[in-house]
């Protein structure tokens, strides 16, 4: 299946950077999420799991890639294969389990099975009905076409010409993916949080940049004390700026201190700058921050990565967040989409700071998690609206320090430095637009190269 013409050339219709405007219709139409599977999840690195999820021979865990299902399986030599999850005889699923240790994987419709590597290794009735006949050598399980690893992080593509994964994430990926793995010897609590979302991807992905509206939807988490709020100050209880002002009013000031980075294929981080971030913890909280001053984790930051108290993003669904979680945002159709949350501890820490630094992240994010309820009806009405006869025309706008942003190039980084804005929001639809125009790496590398303005 190849990519409908009339969709590409309408691109810079439907994306207008120049003006910050977008058309409903990405959000929904269903010919456009037939293209990003093909252009945008059938090419590029995407995160299946973290080494510590899969540490013993035999073990699995089961992680999408658009359509596909895929199996990430630890090898008898220790490494790591990525298996297409799908039988070569006619198709079943060859397995039904999300993770766990197996020796084979034997297909529940006729029994064909494949080891660990995804080699035919037994056909029933092999002699009865095939005739001792049929080449099993040419029916392994498909795998994927690269795999990677960046400090435990799995990644895969399905395209044989994408570049290295370590020259995909670039330094600002790299960046994103340390304010986890330099936090020393990290592993995934056991138990992925998934769940599903009446929303298109996207509208979570954007989000993951928005600090335009935490003050608001975020009122009733701030309510029950989830999150410093202004009424915690007025009754002398909330975390405070330097200057005493309250939490809440400190978000909506024009002087935040916010940094946005730019990078190659589309991914951002974007968000407070440590240093604000800091500012409004209570000092009693701040040793959550404590890994920050590891010798290691200063080398691997760098000055510019050591600015980051904001939200990584890895293009096109893998989120970062300041509280060592990392989300997946899914794409099941147009309008569906499933959550999926992996919560890292260090493995050194006590059980008793293990215990609350999961309480918190469960907390914050995922199913049982307070922001993310509210954010997804944001997200659902969102999506909602995008299929109105009458709302569909409207468009999305992204309009905040539009043509305002200076882009400073240092350390291999490109960053803009200004208050609450949309410049990550732009930049991901920027890329988006590519990634769909541009069937070629090095043009697209090109095309989402952050210039000097935005
Ligand atoms: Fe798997 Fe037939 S579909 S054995
Ligand atoms: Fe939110």
């Amino acid at each position: 299946m190849t990519a409908t013409n009339g969709i590409v050339d309408k691109l810079d219709e439907l994306v207008n950077t120049d003006t910050g405007e977008l058309d409903r219709r990405i959000f929904s139409d269903e010919e456009i999420f037939d293209l990003e599977m093909e252009r945008i999840f059938g090419r590029a690195w995407l995160f299946l799991c973290h080494e510590s999820q899969i540490p013993k021979r035999g073990d699995f865990f089961e992680a999408p890639m658009g359509r596909d299902n895929v199996l990430v399986v630890r090898q008898r030599d220790g490494g790591i294969k990525a298996l297409v999850n799908t039988c070569t005889h006619r198709g079943n699923a060859v397995c039904r389990a999300e993770e766990g240790n197996v020796r084979n994987f034997m297909c529940t419709y006729h029994g064909w099975t494949f080891d660990l590597a995804g080699e035919l290794v037994g056909v029933p009735g092999m002699k009865e009905f095939y005739n001792d006949e049929l080449d099993k050598s040419k029916y392994p399980l498909r795998k994927v076409a690269q795999l990677d690893t960046y400090k435990g992080f799995v990644f895969a593509t399905m395209d044989p010409e994408a570049p290295p994964l370590a020259e995909f994430l670039g330094r600002t990926g790299r960046i994103g993916l340390d304010q986890i793995a330099e936090r020393g010897d990290v592993e995934v609590v056991p138990g992925i949080q998934k769940f599903v979302l009446n929303t298109n991807w996207k509208f979570p992905v954007d989000n993951t940049f928005d600090y335009y509206h935490p003050q608001i939807t975020h009122i009733s988490a701030q309510a029950v004390g989830m999150i410093p709020s202004a009424a915690d100050n007025i009754d002398g209880g909330g975390a405070k700026t330097p200057e005493g002002k309250d939490l809440a009013v400190q978000r909506l000031r024009t002087d935040t201190e916010s940094v946005v980075m730019l990078a190659e294929y589309g991914h951002a981080i974007s968000g407070p700058t440590f240093e604000a971030l800091v500012s409004v913890v209570p000092p009693s909280s701040r040793g959550v921050f404590a890994w920050r001053e590891r010798p290691e984790a200063i080398a691997a930051l760098g000055p510019v990565g050591q600015m980051v108290g904001g939200h990584p993003h890895i293009f096109p669904n893998t989120w970062i967040t300041v509280g060592a979680q990392l989300s997946l945002r899914v794409p099941r159709s147009a309008t569906v989409t499933e959550v999926w949350w992996f919560n890292f501890r260090n493995r050194d820490d006590t059980p008793e700071n293990q215990r609350a630094q999961l309480q918190r992240q469960i907390h914050m994010f995922g199913p049982a998690g307070f922001l993310e309820q509210e954010d997804g009806e944001n997200w659902s009405q969102s999506t909602l609206q995008t299929l109105g006869g009458v709302a569909r025309d409207i468009p999305q706008l992204l309009k905040m320090g539009l043509g305002r942003g200076k882009i400073i190039h240092e350390d291999g980084v490109a960053r803009i430095e200004a208050p609450v804005n949309e410049h990550a929001q732009l930049w991901t639809y920027l890329a988006w637009k590519e990634w769909l125009k541009r069937p070629s790496w090095e043009q697209l590398r090109d095309n989402t190269t952050p210039g000097e303005h935005l």
